[in-house]
């Protein structure tokens, strides 16, 4: 299964709002693979099918442990609270801010065989939810911050570029 190329900031399709999957095909269930593969390869614990070039609404999640999740068309239904944590991206490497999320979530959504799965979530794991869904409807963590840190963040791309990496331990969603 190959790796995919994981595009960066800059790339259109991260701004495209991902269509919903009508149908879980061999396609896609190939997708899905592909994109866990990719996700460990990039060190990364969450990643949405948008930033592998793919506009469907497919996430896969590392839940911990070595367990990974998949979440087809997934939709926050309930959030509660509010809580401010830093994050990371893969499409942004390098690149870090706080950013306010929702504590908690729930999360609805298809699992890779179609079945209906609904999940509570709290923590970095709630995070990660946000982060990622918010990829499928093309909007960046960066878009989260005040239009200062956000400028800021833009002038030094502009200047310094991306790394070709995430730098070592660094968690990227
Ligand atoms: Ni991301």
């Amino acid at each position: 299964m190959p790796i995919l190329s994981i595009r960066r900031y800059g790339d259109p399709i991260l701004r495209r709002r991902a269509a919903p999957v009508a149908e879980i095909t061999p396609e896609v269930q190939r997708l899905i693979d592909d994109m866990v593969e990719t996700m460990y390869d990039a060190l990364g614990i969450g990643l949405a099918a948008t930033q592998v070039g793919v506009a469907l609404r497919v996430l896969v999640v590392d839940a911990g442990g070595g367990a990974v999740r998949t979440y087809i068309n997934p939709e926050i239904v309930e959030r509660h609270g509010e809580v401010v944590g830093e994050e990371g991206c893969l499409s942004l490497p390098g690149i870090f801010a706080d950013v306010a999320r929702a504590e908690r979530v729930v999360v609805e959504a298809r699992d890779r065989e179609g079945r209906p799965v609904r999940e509570r979530a709290e923590g970095l794991l709630a995070r990660v939810f946000q982060h990622e869904i918010d990829h499928l409807d093309g909007i960046l963590f960066i878009d989260r911050l005040d239009k200062v840190s956000r400028d800021r963040i833009k002038r030094r791309i502009k200047k310094e570029g991306l790394p070709d990496e995430m730098p070592a331990g660094a968690t990227a969603l």
